[in-house]
């Protein structure tokens, strides 16, 4: 093994004892209750939330200062921390304060980092707040959940990547293991990266809301000609995020959910569709021109045939002339 570098290890301990602080503020204070009742509201059980190590960072703004203090953890080592926000005059303060704590980890299951979610309904702050950038937490690679995820890649179809750790953290609860988050709705090209070294298969299952669908359009792009990972879309009804799609249906429902999935193609011809009544010509031209051009990209002919047959089912234009509008296959290089 690569021998350790003693900074990251300082930095490991502190991250890892931090989460356990805060986990043990939730569970087991006086202090940590409003957030417990909280996260039971949402549904969650003490086995799921023990599963997850969520924890709760108090209101004041000192505890973890005088916390690592008491360790004997020097200035610089708690500075380079994220932990902290620093006054003009270098003076530390916790960073997360009256927050449900999320320990971020990496794909060993090691705490990196964290995200709080505000309790309090302040519209003037963030309602996610993450760690900085830091030495260990380097947002673009980190996936949340993925090193309890990947152990059951090999089953159930791979991984499903939802936008919000309580979405994942719902999904776990009502049986779906396999679920992972990137930190927000951008994924980036070093988390494709990891997953398609971990599976050849990956299910995007983002918020059924505009931004959600629009996220997954972006994601879909991207995925688009991946020579290792075929992408499948999952589509939730009436704007609802995974999490509230579990609460208003169940869990058994959820899991029929994301066995329903769509075609990267398939998702791109309903996105396009949105909105547009069938029944204005002018409107219906545009839809067909951009579901033409999305079709036009397939090479494989059984595959266009299949979306040039559902095109002419919901434009009522016919297949043999939507053919001959269809731009000819690309030349497979
Ligand atoms: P809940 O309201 O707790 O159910 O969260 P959610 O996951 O449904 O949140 P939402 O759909 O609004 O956002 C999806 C994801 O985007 C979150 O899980 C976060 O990773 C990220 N996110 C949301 N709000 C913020 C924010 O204010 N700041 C940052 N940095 N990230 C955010
Ligand atoms: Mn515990
Ligand atoms: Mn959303
Ligand atoms: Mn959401
Ligand atoms: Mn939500």
């Amino acid at each position: 093994a690569a021998p350790v570098d003693p900074e990251i290890s300082k930095q490991q301990h502190i991250l890892q004892d931090t989460a356990d602080l805060f986990h043990h503020i939730l569970m087991n204070t006086e202090k940590g209750q409003t957030a417990l009742d909280y996260l039971h509201k949402r549904g969650l059980t003490d086995d799921t939330i023990e599963a997850f190590q969520l924890g709760y960072a108090p209101e004041e703004r000192n505890l973890l200062v005088a916390f690592l203090n008491n360790r004997k953890v020097d200035y610089q080592d708690q500075r380079a921390s994220g932990l902290f926000v620093e006054d003009q005059e270098g003076k530390l303060f916790d960073r997360f304060n009256d927050r449900v704590m999320f320990p971020l980890t990496d794909s060993h299951g090691q705490v990196i980092g964290f995200s709080g979610r505000i309790l309090s309904k302040d519209k003037t702050q963030a309602k996610y707040l993450n760690s900085p950038e830091t030495k260990l937490f380097n947002k673009r690679d980190v996936l949340f959940n993925l090193h309890r995820a990947k152990a059951d890649f090999g089953r159930d179809g791979g991984p499903i990547l939802f936008e919000g750790y309580m979405d994942v953290i719902a999904a776990y609860q009502a049986g779906v293991k396999t679920g992972i988050a990137s930190m927000g709705t951008s994924l980036t090209t070093e988390q494709v990266d990891i997953i398609s070294h971990l599976s050849k298969r990956l299910t995007v299952c983002y918020d059924g809301d505009e931004p959600g669908q629009k996220a997954i359009e972006r994601a879909v792009a991207m995925l688009a000609d991946h020579p290792r990972l075929q992408t499948d879309v999952v589509v939730l009804p009436d704007g609802m995020d995974p999490d509230e799609f579990i609460r208003a249906r169940g869990a058994e429902a959820f899991q029929a959910q994301v066995k329903s999935v769509l075609t990267p193609t398939a998702f791109i011809l309903q996105f396009l569709a949105r909105g547009v009544d069938m029944n204005n010509d002018q409107a219906k031209l545009t839809y067909l021109n951009a579901a033409l051009k999305t079709i036009g990209k397939i090479s494989n002919p059984v595959a266009r045939a299949v979306y040039v047959k559902q095109l002419a089912d919901t434009t009522g234009v016919p297949e043999s002339a939507l053919n001959q509008s269809l731009p000819a296959p690309q030349q497979a290089v």
